[in-house]
């Protein structure tokens, strides 16, 4: 018999209260990758318990690191035993385990790992990570058969590499694989999203040698060895932005504790232009509420420091409620619309349209080829009234959007597949619950 979790959601209801900010998944994945890079204990702190960080310890723990959780507290210990290979099922529940290719082939010269393939946003290859990996020295092959990436090195050495686009993933899987590499690595057209700067703070704290320039550069001068480290996980920026519109949207007031608003510049910008209200109680809280009537507003998303294209889902829900019509062209990714359908069955006003773009290719994050021609962007006409539906989610964020949706709906919501919000937040449900919101979940026997 198979249990899958759903939330039932009663909206209407305003949140009000404090919350406090988990840390950033997306640190959290790629600096407890780095324990692959020392023998030596590593300890991390404010690591979110969520099941893409069980799934990590997982993939580790087959590579011969064991682990200790003390609360949010993670302990990482590499037993050296040279492990190269991840098994399917356990490497493609997450799509970041690709990333130990870095480490596997600086430190043990050799990586077996499956291709984490496409998911619901569209394609992921993983191809500006390999040119890196082969600009420094591995051979690597890809058996489709399989479906894994044969990799071996005599040890890598530094390179001048420039990246054909942008890549959050692709610049730290070189990251961790520069910093033991031999010689200097130089990194053009490297992304600047803020999580990998966390990244760089542990490597250079384990004794790399990794400098950011500026104009996307990033200069690694590699080290024969890296010693163990202590270090805490910066918040989740992701987690604020949905909290702020939750806040906003159910014309609440939600005061957030471990806030980060320096990371947050491009959506506080737009937050507020569109009638969001966020107050500085101190250096570390602010509180989120609904300053006034909402209006419509044009979002672009684009690499750091633009608008994150994590945040145009939550932001979807949010310009429903926005009085004119908003637009929404999403560049990263080319298939993050998945919400849309499931916004409609609430009575959103959604539709999709494909903007003039000279040079796609090059506007595109995504490589051109994979894209699938659908439609870039989408056109919302608010304000509408949500009502309730029966809703499944499809991805992390285009979970959250849902949540958000339901609790500014009227009536009661039933959200199936919630196990891709367990991926990204943090015992959500009873977080909202602390702030006023009806949301339950229950187990539901499927036979
Ligand atoms: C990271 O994904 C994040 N995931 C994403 O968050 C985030 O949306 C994204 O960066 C943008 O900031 C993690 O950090 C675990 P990319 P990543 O490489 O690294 C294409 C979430 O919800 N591309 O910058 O995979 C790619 O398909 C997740 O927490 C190639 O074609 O993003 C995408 O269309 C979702 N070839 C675009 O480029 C490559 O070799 C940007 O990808 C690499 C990327």
């Amino acid at each position: 018999m198979v249990i899958m979790d759903k939330f039932i959601v009663r909206g209407g209801r305003a949140l009000n209260g404090e919350i406090s900010i988990s840390g950033a998944k997306n640190v959290a994945l790629k600096v407890m990758i780095a324990s692959l890079l020392t023998d030596e204990e590593l300890i991390l702190h404010n690591i979110p318990q969520l099941r893409d960080v069980r799934f990590m310890l997982e993939v580790l723990k087959f590579l011969g690191v064991s682990s200790k959780q003390v609360g949010s507290t993670v302990i990482l210990k590499n037993a050296h035993r040279q492990m190269s290979q991840i098994p399917l099922d356990v490497a493609s529940s997450l799509r970041t385990s690709s990333m130990v290719l870095g480490p596997l082939l600086a430190r043990y010269h050799t990586a077996v790992v499956p291709n984490p393939g496409g998911c619901r946003l569209g394609a992921r290859p993983i191809d500006r990570h390999i040119d890196g990996l082969i600009g420094m020295g591995a051979q690597i092959s890809y058996n489709s058969e399989d479906g894994y990436f044969y990799g071996n090195s005599d040890g890598l050495h530094g390179v001048d590499f420039t990246f054909v686009k942008n890549t959050h993933t692709g610049t730290e899987t070189l990251l961790l694989a520069a910093v033991l590499a031999r010689g200097t690595t130089i990194l053009r057209n490297a992304a600047e999203e803020i999580e990998i700067d966390d990244l760089i703070l542990l490597l250079n704290k384990m004794g790399g040698k990794i400098c950011r320039k500026n104009n996307r550069v990033i200069e690694i001068e590699g080290v024969p060895k890296l010693h163990g480290a202590e270090f805490t996980v910066m918040s989740d920026r992701n987690e604020e932005v949905t909290f702020a519109i939750a806040s906003a949207l159910t014309n609440g007031s939600v005061i957030v504790k471990k806030s980060n608003r320096e990371s947050l510049e491009p959506f506080l910008s737009t937050f507020k232009k569109c009638g969001g209200g966020a107050e500085e109680i101190d250096g570390t809280t602010t509180r989120y509420y609904k300053e006034s009537a909402l209006i419509a507003t044009d979002v672009i998303t684009l690499p750091h420091p633009g608008f994150m294209t994590d945040w145009q889902a939550p932001w979807a829900a949010f310009l429903t409620q926005a009085s004119g019509v908003s637009t929404i062209h999403e560049t990263i990714f080319e298939s993050r619309f998945s919400y849309v359908h499931q916004l409609r069955k609430m009575g959103a006003q959604i539709d999709f349209y494909q903007p003039l773009v000279e040079n796609p290719e090059a506007f595109y994050n995504f490589n051109w080829q994979d894209h699938q021609g659908k439609e870039q962007a989408i056109r919302i006409v608010g304000p509408t009234k949500l009502h309730n539906a029966v809703l499944h989610i499809d991805d992390l964020r285009a979970g959250a959007t849902l949540v958000l949706a339901a609790l500014a709906a009227e009536g009661e919501s039933v959200i199936t597949g919630i196990e891709q919000i367990d991926r990204g937040y943090e015992h959500i449900e009873v977080r909202l619950s602390k702030l006023g919101a009806d949301i339950i979940r229950k187990g539901e026997e499927l036979l």
